[in-house]
């Protein structure tokens, strides 16, 4: 039996289960002792219906553990492997894992992201099935997921870091370095300065930037933009955001945002300089929509608005890539956690996240 947290309806909290039945890893899937999950906003965004997916669920999607055992025809990887799991397998055979995008793998189709890929689930409670967040549920101490969603990596990497790779990580760092074209010396603007925040801002800090704005209204997350590369900090309460951005005479090289509301993505296009770029980080709800002069934006200024899904991330070229940059020292992993919790904690970790207090709790599942 596995223990695990479920969200059996909207709004309600997290239930611990600990009567878990685990299917046995159908062919071409493998069964993952999980060591940590992170506790990412995208967790809270389906337990109170921005993301709306089918319950009940075991949440968690930001996970790293210890492969058990493997199913039918499973090469990639083998019992004892440490993977980090990736939420969007990439199959690296389909139409667009043949066209450099394999963040949008045909395999990962939205209608499978409660199940695995054929849509089912391997976990069940009390008779009843329990979806699987992202392909995998890391908000439970065992997972079946897909052998595509199961990146290995070195044995001394410590599963809280990995764990932390596989959603925050790549879509933040991967926003800048992949999805942007960040030129050295560039000014950068980002907006959301939370899990995903930080991490477009060290990407940034990576890719060149010689001026990077962090824009919050929390005084603590500035804070950590800071330590994280932020050269200019904008606490949106007090001062315009726009303005700042605009105090080079110009606007921002590259904008971000990095919340998901249609008002700061507005502004993040208008704090952009002429033939400037912006990507679009933030999860919206399904209702938001944008307000734009499009003379203005596409043809006189000449602005390009990107959007992002996962990084633009190819897992198999970028977690090794991020790892290296991580011993290297240059990319700050282990400064993300604030907080390192159990299971049973992860209905406060929520609390403190809606009241903007950590940049990561990390659940710990007690093996190395
Ligand atoms: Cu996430
Ligand atoms: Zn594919």
């Amino acid at each position: 039996m596995a223990k695990a947290a479920v969200l059996f309806e909207t709004n309600a909290p997290l239930e611990i289960r600990d009567d878990v039945e685990v299917a046995d890893p159908a062919p071409g899937e493998v069964r993952v002792r999980t060591g940590a999950s992170g506790v990412c906003h995208s967790d809270l965004s389906v337990a109170n219906g921005t993301i709306p997916l089918p319950s009940p669920i075991v949440l968690g999607h930001e996970g790293a553990g210890i492969v058990e055992a493997v199913g039918e025809g499973v090469t990639n990887v083998a019992p004892g492997d440490k993977v980090v799991v990736s939420w969007v397998p990439q199959c690296g055979e389909c139409y667009m894992c043949n066209h450099g995008q394999p963040y949008l793998c045909e395999k990962n189709a939205m209608a499978a992201m409660a199940g695995l890929l054929d849509g089912t689930t391997r976990l069940s409670s009390q008779g009843t099935a329990l979806h699987q967040m992202g392909m995998a549920g890391s908000f439970s101490d065992t997972m079946i997921i897909p052998e595509i969603s199961a990146v290995k990596v070195d044995a001394d990497i410590p599963l809280d870091v990995a764990a932390l790779i596989g959603c925050g990580v790549l879509t933040g760092v991967g926003a800048a370095i992949n999805t942007a074209a960040i030129q050295e010396g560039d000014t950068v603007a980002v907006i959301g300065c939370g899990g995903v925040g930080l991490n477009v801002i060290q990407g940034a800090r990576i890719a060149g930037a010689s001026e990077i704005i962090a824009i919050d209204m929390m005084a603590n997350k500035l804070e950590l933009a800071e330590q994280f590369g932020a050269t200019t900090l904008v606490k949106a309460d007090e001062s315009d955001p726009v303005m700042a951005a605009m105090a080079n005479g110009r606007g921002a090289d590259v904008a971000f945002e990095v919340i998901g509301l249609g008002a700061t993505m507005e502004q993040a296009i208008n704090m952009v300089r002429p033939g400037g770029e912006v990507v679009l980080v933030g999860v919206p709800r399904m209702d938001v929509f944008l307000n734009l002069n499009a003379a203005f934006t596409f043809l006189y200024m000449a602005k390009t608005v990107k959007g992002c899904w996962y990084g633009s991330a190819d897992v198999r070229r970028d977690v090794p890539r991020l790892l290296a940059h991580y011993r290297a020292g240059d990319l700050k992993l282990d400064e993300l956690i604030s907080r390192r919790i159990e299971l049973e904690d992860v209905n406060e970790a929520f609390s403190a996240m809606e009241a903007g207090e950590v940049a990561r709790s990390v659940i710990n599942y007690g093996i190395e």
